[in-house]
């Protein structure tokens, strides 16, 4: 997790903003919410949000009327603090995947905007990062990436990933998975939900 952008990424859109998160807007944001809650594994009662931001995925939960058993953990004190002020601390911990081992699994483990930056070492990252949300998970792990089949103009800092080559590594994790890359008008994410 890289403090320094979005530290800018505060300064200028100001807190509590979706775009200080790095999205576009609210309405791309609820749309990956949405794949990620629809296609949950049907017995799924407790979730585990990873990168919560501002917890937003909770008020998302509560427009639903779910009653999802609800945790988020979150690597950025400021963005943490504010998800504590908005919704109390029994819901969130300040933390990274990576450090986090709960005495508990959680059915359904989801990371929404987890793996979008550029790094050089961004698939050792990812399939430790998918390993270790699938440890925690009972019954399916959810997260999205950035498509190289996108529309939209691509930025030489994100990383856009070729569905099949994700195909590829999340096979090799277990049979049972979806791809979903229907839901942007500019297909410029897709979504993988995988099932135990
Ligand atoms: C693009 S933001 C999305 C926030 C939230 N999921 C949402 O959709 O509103 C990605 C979040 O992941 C967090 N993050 C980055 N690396 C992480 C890691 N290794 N473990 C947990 N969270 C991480 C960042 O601090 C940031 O809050």
């Amino acid at each position: 997790m890289d403090k320094k952008i979005y530290k800018k990424l505060i300064s200028n859109h100001g807190m509590g903003t979706v775009k200080s998160l790095g999205w576009s807007s609210i309405e791309s944001q609820h749309k990956r919410f949405e794949v990620i809650y629809n296609n949950r594994p049907e017995a799924a009662t407790s979730l585990l949000d990873v990168g919560a931001g501002y917890g937003d995925f909770l008020t998302f939960l509560k427009f639903q009327e779910s009653t999802f058993d609800y945790t988020g953990i979150e690597p950025f004190e400021p963005f943490y603090q504010e998800a504590v002020k908005n919704f109390g601390e029994e819901f969130f911990r300040n933390t990274d995947l990576m450090n986090y081992n709960p005495k508990r699994n959680y059915d359904y483990v989801i990371a929404s905007g987890l793996f979008w930056r550029d790094v050089e070492d961004w698939n050792d990252i990812f399939i430790r990062s998918v390993e270790k949300m699938m440890c925690l998970s009972r019954l399916g792990v959810s997260f999205n990436l950035l498509s190289t089949y996108s529309n939209a103009m691509k930025n030489p800092k994100l990383r856009y990933s070729n569905p099949a080559e994700i195909v590829e590594l999340i096979g090799a994790l277990g049979e049972k998975f979806m791809l979903i890359h229907n839901y942007h008008k500019t297909n410029k994410d897709f979504t993988c939900v995988l099932y135990k």
